[in-house]
């Protein structure tokens, strides 16, 4: 299964992606996170990024496009499939991937409020040893703002403040809404309704899937 998950900031796109890589044994690839890990190890291409990163600001197509089409042949080679979390978010970055070898099959959109997604981002935390994710109100961890799996402080996101959250819809409503215009055309854009608890949500992408393999059969 060649699957994206688009949807806004906080919608719930990497925390479905990670429940569905588990479940289907498909890789989950997150551009977000491949930059935060390299801003974390100040690589070259960390030091590139930071700053659209931190200020909620697409990442310009020239740096986004080479490299998560190279990672997804990767991943596609060794494991037959991926989920991709958080691409393509601009035209140019669809129309390359469709015309790539990796091309999607199945792209969910998760809809969500922005109400409830600001909810969500104000109370996330994430460890920086593991990457794991958690939300003080939705998904808490066993111990006070403690990494269930690694007992590392938990911390919030850079780009998690106010007024960047803010940037980052204003990128989304922008740039990534025509995005899910062109992939409706194509037929292969689901919807999901991203409201309700996480276990809600992957019901609702699981039947979705099953009703896409069922049809294909
Ligand atoms: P990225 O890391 O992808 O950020 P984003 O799109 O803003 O989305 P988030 O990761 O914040 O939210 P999510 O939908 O994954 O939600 P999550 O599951 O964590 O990108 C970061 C930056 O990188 C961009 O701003 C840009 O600069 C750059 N970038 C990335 N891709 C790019 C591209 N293609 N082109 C150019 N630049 C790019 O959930 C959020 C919180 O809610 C968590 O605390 C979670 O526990 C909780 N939660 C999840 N589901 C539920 C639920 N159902 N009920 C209650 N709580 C829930
Ligand atoms: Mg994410």
């Amino acid at each position: 299964m060649k699957i994206i998950i688009l949807g806004p900031p906080g919608a719930g796109k990497g925390t479905q992606a990670e429940i569905i890589s588990k479940k289907y044994g498909i890789p989950h690839l997150s551009v977000g996170e491949i930059f935060r890990e390299n801003i974390r190890r100040r690589t070259e291409l960390g030091l590139k990024v930071q700053k659209y990163v931190e200020s909620g600001e697409l990442v310009p197509d020239e740096i986004v496009i080479k490299l998560t089409i190279r990672k997804l042949m990767e991943s596609y080679g060794t494991f037959g499939g991926y989920i991709l979390d958080g691409y393509p978010r601009t035209l140019k970055q669809a129309e390359v991937l469709d015309k790539s070898e990796v091309a999607p099959e199945i792209i969910l959109s998760i809809k969500v409020s922005e109400d409830e997604c600001v909810r969500r981002l104000s109370n996330r935390r994430y460890c920086t040893k593991c990457g794991a994710t958690y939300n003080l109100i939705f998904k808490p961890p066993k111990k006070d703002e403690i990494c269930d799996l690694c007992g590392v402080k938990l911390i919030q996101r850079e780009d998690d403040k106010e007024e960047v959250i803010r940037n980052r819809f204003r990128e989304y409503y922008l740039k990534t809404k025509p995005v899910l215009q062109y992939y409706r055309r194509t037929g292969k854009l689901f919807e999901i309704n991203g409201e309700g608890t996480i276990d809600e949500v992957t019901h609702r992408i699981i039947e979705v899937l099953k009703s896409i393999r069922t049809q294909n059969l």
